[in-house]
């Protein structure tokens, strides 16, 4: 995820609104930032690696000199965090500038077809296709305007992007585009704004205009212009008032981060299914060739690792043991070895105990991979391989949508893994492969059908001492995870474990009323599942179910139950099935008063041991 934005001012200085402008971006990204106008025919360019304070410090954003320019903050996604990789980006001649927000799927191969006509690239960006294809095209037909040039060019790109692009071939003028990422254009007497984001320009206008997938939009002196990409045609628009706070705006109108990104997870599960096949089937030879594979990982994401041994083990046939990185070091530190491959999870990629984990298996000659949401961390320079999981900026301390985002990546790698080893049929493939894109849509719905019913549980058993989550087989993992949920903010004590160890104690506190939150795919555990909702009802505990659409027989054996749409592989449940459970744990914060956001006591990055 990265922050763009641009301004055509009437008068006066573009420089320092679009610099105050990425600082109310910042929160979409922060490892570079650049800034580009056009002053007397000439592209003037700042840029650098580092948040915009200290690039500012030594470079000073606000002194470019024109009334028209762009910006943009970044959150590395295709090239580490340094400053040939940060935007804008430029052509060959120096004259087209690019800003960009979201993922160029086919840029291997438009890269290749730019540097067959003698293009030469500077960075490691999908971004620099862009400004070089507008180029090429304007080569190929110098009489075509920049706008009819980027139409022409954002036809030929698949994958997600909100971009602003200036020329000096046509100096008062932006043109942007979008496809599933955001831009919105602001709109007053005296300027034009387009922006990842509504608060970029809220201190300047409160008019604002969605652009929708597949629309360019021309900013001029003159105003915008909408035009659809398919075909040209002329898009009317009138621009909507917003009346949100600044507080607000942050959060695009949410009223806390964790419900704004618990609402982001379909658009990030889109982008996970962008990922660059080459580093998943990287990943995949990797783990094929291991003597002994274990998945190291803390909180949240040693629940990602959990469901992920299911994965690996049910489609790939790889055993690989999921371990807790605080206590990796005193269980295998002595047996890992030159045969062992670490796979390592870790959402900000500098949690102490994790990298503890992975320097001792540096130590031991051990091959350590990577998955994480933060390019540039330590865990991507000190893994031979890593992915990047492409989920944004993750605020509130909850994880909720970079665990969806890893659990997808996980899915993939373990996918192609299968595949690699002869143990899914082609069919097979197709079908997972075919669930796993449907994924974000399910998402979708699960959030719209499902967050009244997890209200109006909270508010019900919002006063309840303690909770059970319990799962078997593959929703274990997601057991846990919705445990974590609620304990970790509202404050709830909560016990997770595999539904079949109930008889073996936890049972014992079972009284009239407990609250037991059981998850119910219709997969193989069912029968014994729902033999342990039995034992627990005939206790008197009040059963909470997350059921398939259509479950009549769980439905009945439950007080409360939230649906799942059908037809979920069991491979991939914790996805869906784990949605209604981050609902209910936000839900019952604010019904007990908590600030979701910031829990007492924890760190969203904990960086000790
Ligand atoms: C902290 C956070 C958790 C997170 C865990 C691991 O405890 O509060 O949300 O799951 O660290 O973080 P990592 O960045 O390594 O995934």
């Amino acid at each position: 995820m990265c922050g763009i934005f641009g301004c055509v001012l009437n008068d006066g200085n573009a420089a320092p609104i679009i610099h105050a402008a990425l600082k109310k971006l910042e929160y979409r990204g922060y490892d570079s930032v650049g800034e580009a106008t056009l002053h007397n025919g000439e592209l003037c360019i700042k840029k650098d690696q580092g948040k915009i304070d200290e690039v500012h410090k030594i470079h000073n954003l606000d002194d470019l000199p024109g009334n028209l320019g762009v910006g943009h903050t970044r959150w590395a996604t295709h090239g580490a965090p340094l400053e040939v990789n940060a935007h804008p980006h430029v052509d060959c001649s120096g004259g087209i500038a690019v800003v960009h927000n979201g993922i160029i799927e086919n840029f291997v191969e438009l890269k290749l077809e730019l540097e067959n006509h003698g293009h030469v690239f500077k960075s490691k960006t999908d971004t620099e296709v862009i400004p070089h294809l507008i180029e090429e095209t304007l080569k190929a037909n110098p009489s075509l305007s920049l706008t009819d040039a980027v139409l022409e060019t954002v036809r030929k790109l698949d994958g997600s992007y909100a971009i602003a692009v200036i020329s000096t071939k046509e100096p008062d003028k932006i043109v942007c585009a979008r496809y599933e990422s955001p831009l919105v254009i602001g709109v007053n007497e005296n300027a034009v704004y387009c922006a990842s984001d509504i608060p970029a320009f809220l201190p300047l206008t409160n008019r604002a205009v969605i652009i929708e997938d597949g629309e360019l939009v021309v900013l001029s002196p003159e105003g915008f212009e909408i035009r659809k990409i398919a075909d040209s045609s002329v898009v009317v628009r009138e621009p909507k008032l917003i009346d949100w706070t600044p507080q607000m705006a942050v959060k695009q109108g949410y009223p806390h981060f964790m419900l704004k990104e618990i609402h982001e997870q379909p658009a990030c599960l889109r982008n996970t299914l962008r990922l660059q096949e080459h580093y998943l089937d990287l990943m995949a030879t990797f783990l094929d060739r291991a003597r002994e594979v274990f998945l190291v990982a803390c909180g949240t994401s040693y629940h990602a690792c959990l469901a992920a041994s299911y994965m690996f083990s049910k489609l790939a046939f790889l055993a690989t043991y999921p371990v807790i990185a605080s206590e990796f070091v005193e269980q295998h530190g002595k047996s890992v070895n030159i045969d062992s491959t670490i796979l390592t999870v870790s959402q900000s990629g500098e949690t102490a105990d994790t990298l503890a984990s992975v320097n001792c298996a540096r130590e031991r000659a051990a091959t350590v991979l990577g998955l994480t949401n933060a390019i540039g961390s330590t865990l991507t320079r000190v893994s031979r391989v890593y992915i990047g999981q492409q989920s944004g900026p993750e605020i509130g301390v909850a994880a909720t949508k970079t665990f969806t985002s890893q659990l997808s990546v996980m899915a993939q790698v373990a996918l192609r893994l299968a595949k690699k080893r002869g143990k899914v049929s082609q069919d097979e493939m197709d079908f997972l492969a075919e669930k796993l894109d449907k994924l974000p849509d399910t998402v979708e719905a699960i959030i719209q059908t499902q967050e009244e019913k997890a209200k109006q549980i909270a508010k019900k058993y919002k006063d309840a001492k303690t909770f059970f989550f319990l799962g078997r087989g593959i929703s274990s993992a997601t057991a846990y995870e919705g445990r974590l949920k609620l304990m970790e903010i509202a404050y709830v004590p909560s016990i997770a474990f595999p539904a079949g160890e109930s008889k073996h104690g936890p049972i014992s506190l079972v009284e009239q009323g407990f609250p037991v939150v059981f998850i119910c795919p219709k997969d193989g555990t069912r029968r014994t599942l729902i033999g342990n909702i039995m034992e627990m009802k005939a206790r008197g505990a009040s059963i909470i179910a997350v059921v398939e659409e259509g479950d009549e027989e769980i439905k009945k054996l439950a007080d409360e139950y939230m649906e799942v749409p059908k037809g979920i592989p069991e491979v991939l449940s914790p996805i869906p099935y784990v949605v209604p459970l981050q609902l209910l744990a936000y839900y019952m914060a604010i019904e007990k008063g908590h600030n979701p956001d910031t829990p007492r006591n924890l760190a969203k990055s904990v960086t000790v041991k």
